[in-house]
């Protein structure tokens, strides 16, 4: 797909991936919506106004039903069309499986799944209508492998990942494509909580030796919406560490 005059929404992206994502969607001639719960700064107004082109910040919560829908709307008015959803909103809450309350693992699940399946919702009725679209949702390796301390995490990966697979299998016929992205260990907020010396020990594991930067993701998921041969894929972005 050529992205010139594309309008591409990402959720979550006031910072991390998803602020990566857009500042890269913007550098490639899209027009970008923009999510998250906060205000932007003004600093973070200012670093997007330096890439130029058009862009606009949408508040809303992917927790909540009725602040996805008017996302959705408020997307949708503001440029007539999505061509690229990229699902990236996501939380953690890390607790071993014993001592993982309910309310862990239902906060997760209403971001990292619940949220990309009505919002995906909503936009893909309007993608099969100009039947072209390229979706791609934010999972992990560890919906693929598991992790101690992340079953609500890993579970709503593994759940984003099914969706994907399945989206890309309805949606191929209606021209739309749906891709996941795994990242292994990404330097951003979600990681920054670990100590140094955790993010040493991992870093040893990991065959390239460190954490990767938000643009490698970003770059993927330029990659997937660009290449319109590639449906129900997920790619992994972990430096090896999933070999
Ligand atoms: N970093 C990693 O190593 C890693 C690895 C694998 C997968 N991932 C996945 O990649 C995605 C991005 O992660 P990240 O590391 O960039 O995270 P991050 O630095 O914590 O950023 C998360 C972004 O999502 C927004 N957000 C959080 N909850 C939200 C909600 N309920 N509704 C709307 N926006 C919300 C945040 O903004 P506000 O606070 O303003 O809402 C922020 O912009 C996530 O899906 C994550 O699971 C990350």
């Amino acid at each position: 797909m050529e992205l010139k005059n594309k309008v591409a929404l990402i959720t979550g992206s006031s910072r991390g991936i998803g602020a990566a994502t857009a500042k890269a969607f913007l550098k490639a001639g899209c027009r970008v919506i923009l999510n998250g719960r906060h205000e932007l700064t003004d600093e973070q107004k200012k670093e997007l106004e330096s890439i130029g082109g058009q862009y606009v910040y949408l508040q809303g919560d992917m927790a909540k039903p009725a602040e996805i829908k008017q996302l959705a709307k408020q997307a949708w008015d503001q440029f007539g069309q999505v061509d690229i959803l990229v699902n990236n909103a996501g939380i953690n809450r890390d607790k071993l499986f014993i001592g993982m309350k309910q309310e862990d693992f239902d906060d997760v699940i209403a971001v990292n799944l619940r949220g990309p399946f009505l919002l995906t919702e909503l936009i893909l009725k309007k993608m099969y209508k100009k039947r072209q679209g390229s979706i791609i949702n934010l999972a992990s390796v560890v919906g693929m492998h598991g992790n101690a301390g992340q079953a609500n995490y890993a579970a709503s990966k593994a759940g984003l990942i099914g969706l994907t697979k399945t989206v890309a299998r309805e949606g191929a016929l209606r021209g739309i494509r749906c891709n996941a992205i795994a990242p292994g260990m990404i330097d951003s907020e979600m990681t920054v909580k670990l100590s140094d010396k955790v993010k040493k020990q991992i870093s040893g594991q990991i065959p390239l030796r460190r954490f990767g930067k938000p643009e490698k993701v970003a770059q993927t998921a330029i990659f997937l919406a660009q290449n319109d041969y590639i449906t129900g894929q997920v790619i992994v972005v972990d430096g090896g560490m999933t070999i």
